[in-house]
């Protein structure tokens, strides 16, 4: 049955703009007005105010309090995840990183297009511990509304931390919101994280564990264990779904109900798609609405076992056996006029032809010396990352599509920071509607093209997979984009 959240657990996940009605008839709105004016280090959710959302966040290890999980979590603020942040096209972001961890860090902003330069999304900058930074930056006006990611990506360590705990969030507002149909909708965000048990250890795996990427059998849903989520008869609901664990693939399904796809990771689709089953891998974002058109009752949210790669199983150690493990549980509770779906959501405009095409081969060496030393080393087209080495290099406001390739036994899911893409041709069965996506999976052997514009900044970036133990480990590249700022 149902791990009946308290009170406090509760307002955490009822995190909508929309006031969120709560089973005991409270309304979380209180918890944003809160937050306005001075910067609360505890606030679960903070909103910017007058242009601006200027936090501090601290990055700290406290006492875990996941039944049977680890000792120790890491987290921003007190919290894993960390405080909901929301802001507006045009706003300018300030969050002064402390580094109370005992190794380096820093802040990615996953999914965000901004520079990848100085105090905005640099993953080249570094905190030192017990040191702290400003990030600094400016969502652009014609930001797409969407979920994204903020997560440490310090090269070495990125797994470590974000397995630990280390994640928050990030919505920007926008047109998508202000569709009655989705306005209407109660709205929540889900962060989905394995974290080890107690009993495992929860600090720098070796050997095999780091190579398939660590995958921990506690499921979290925003920190919790089977956290409920209500639902009206004749309510609509908006899950805002994040895979924010470090390897775990999901393959999510809710019990009675079909889901309909509206936002992808870099934002809306053009109409909702219905869905079965959602597969989310590390990074990947997905924004479903569930109607609330079923008998009355409790439905869980079901991770599947996801479907191995075919070669030696790989990739689904670590995942709980049998018939799926309850994530959440959805409960009926009360009544509304019946609400529907949206006809259209946001159009998704067609890419520029390519300019030209990349290839992009995803693999590891085993034996070979990985730049940790550790007899293994992933690689992009046979190199293993060196932040002093330029890749790939394109130029300011060209398109091009690559073709990315995964040649190995276990699956990568492709990541590109500052642009989103649209994946052009995949391996998959389903055609996919045109979308905006910043991760890709690929199952081992498959190969997928995207296509993507380097329009707006210029500047040093990554792409890697985003299963952040092979990051790590070295599958990660340096993409140049050369070119003047306009
Ligand atoms: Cu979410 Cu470079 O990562
Ligand atoms: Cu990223
Ligand atoms: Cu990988």
């Amino acid at each position: 049955m149902t791990t009946r959240l308290h009170r406090r657990q509760f307002l955490f996940l009822g995190m909508g703009s929309i006031a969120t009605v709560l089973a005991g008839g409270a309304v979380v709105r209180s918890m944003q007005s809160s937050s306005r004016g001075s910067r609360p280090a505890g606030a679960a959710r903070l909103s910017s105010s007058a242009g601006e959302l200027e936090l501090d966040l601290v990055a700290e290890a406290r006492a875990g309090t996941i039944p049977g999980g680890p000792a120790k979590v890491l987290t921003y603020n007190g919290r894993s995840p960390g405080p909901l942040l929301e802001v507006n096209p045009g706003d300018r972001v300030l969050i002064h990183l402390q580094n109370r961890l005992n190794q380096p860090t820093n802040l990615h902003f996953h999914g965000l297009h901004i520079p990848p330069t100085g105090s905005a999304d640099n993953v080249f900058l570094h905190v030192a511990p017990g040191g702290s930074t400003t990030y600094d930056f400016t969502i652009p006006s014609n930001h797409q509304a969407g979920l994204f990611y903020l997560h440490p990506h310090q090269h070495g360590v990125s797994a470590d931390q974000v397995f630990g705990g280390l994640a928050g969030t990030l919505i920007v507002r926008g047109a998508l919101d202000r569709i009655p149909e989705m306005a209407a909708a109660s709205e929540h965000v889900l962060v989905l994280k394995d974290f080890a048990s107690g009993s495992g250890n929860p600090g720098s795996a070796m050997g095999m564990g780091r190579m398939l990427g660590r995958e921990g059998p506690l499921l979290t849903v925003n920190g919790a264990l089977n956290p409920e989520l209500s639902i009206a008869s004749g309510g609509l609901l908006r899950l805002r779904l994040l895979n924010a664990s470090n390897a775990r693939i999901y393959r999510l399904a809710l019990e009675g109900h079909t889901m309909q796809l509206i936002a992808t990771d870099g934002g809306a689709i053009a109409k909702p798609e219905l869905l079965e089953e959602l597969l989310l891998a590390p990074g990947e974002r997905a924004d479903v609405l569930v109607q609330g058109n079923q008998r009355v009752g409790s439905y869980s949210l079901q991770a599947l076992p996801s479907q191995p790669s075919g070669h030696m199983g790989m990739g689904a150690m670590g995942s709980p056996a049998g018939s799926g493990s309850t994530l959440a549980t959805l409960r009926y509770s009360g009544a509304v006029k019946p609400l529907a779906l949206p006809m259209a959501l946001i159009p998704v405009p067609e890419m520029p032809a390519p300019e030209r095409t990349r290839r992009f081969v995803m693999g590891h060496a085993m034996g070979g010396m990985g730049s940790h030393g550790m007899g293994m080393g992933f690689q992009i087209n046979g190199a293993s990352f060196d932040p002093n080495r330029i890749d790939t290099r394109v130029e300011l406001g060209s398109t091009e599509d690559w073709v990315i390739v995964n040649n190995d036994v276990m699956d990568h899911p492709f990541h590109l920071h500052t642009n989103s893409f649209q994946i052009v041709n995949s391996s998959e069965q389903r055609p996919a509607p045109r979308a905006w996506k910043d991760t890709i999976l690929l199952r081992a052997g498959q190969e997928a093209t995207i296509r993507v514009s380097f329009q707006d900044f210029p500047g040093r970036t990554v792409y890697h997979c985003h299963n952040l133990d092979h990051e790590d480990l070295g599958l990660m590249g340096v993409l140049q984009i050369d070119g003047k700022p306009s």
